[in-house]
């Protein structure tokens, strides 16, 4: 069920730094299923339509360079109350100020590569996940 899910993306220096693996690994220890999952290079064109509610922030343009700037993984979670649960186990936005224990606590370098990216909403992490998955690419 939509509920029951959340979209998001390991960043790029995540990726680079070879830390896709464990990041995968505390997701499915977080309790998350994996339903959907792909290493994809975007485009800056294909970064600014994911991040265009942030259009008019002062970070846009950086924000849209940085995860254009290497691949990244993108997967679709599985979890009762997905969404909450996610942004709990990923940890604030900024890292400083991240949970000891959490994934940005453990991998993150700034507010900006700040390892992953997760859904805020029901409705955006149907919109999210959709931007990267097709019917059939979840299982
Ligand atoms: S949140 O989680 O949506 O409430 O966080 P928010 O503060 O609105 O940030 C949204 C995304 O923008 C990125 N961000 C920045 N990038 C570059 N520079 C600065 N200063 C900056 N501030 C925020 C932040 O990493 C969020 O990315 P995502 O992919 O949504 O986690």
């Amino acid at each position: 069920m939509a509920t029951n899910r959340t979209f998001t993306m390991i960043k790029p220096d995540a990726v680079q730094d070879g830390h896709t693996g464990a990041i995968l690994a505390d997701i499915e220890k977080g309790g998350f299923r994996i339903v959907a999952l792909k290493k994809v290079l975007l485009t800056p064109e294909r970064a600014g339509k994911f991040y265009e509610v942030h259009k008019e922030r002062p970070f846009y343009n950086d924000l849209v360079k940085y995860m254009s700037s290497g691949p990244i993984v993108a997967a679709i979670l599985e979890q009762d109350n997905a969404v909450t649960a996610f942004r709990e186990l990923i940890g604030a936005t900024n890292p400083a100020q991240a949970a000891e224990g959490t994934i940005r606590k453990k991998y993150a370098k700034s507010i900006e590569a700040n390892a992953v990216h997760g859904s805020d909403s029901d409705e955006n992490a149907e919109i999210e996940g959709s931007f990267f998955f097709g019917a059939d690419e979840r299982f």
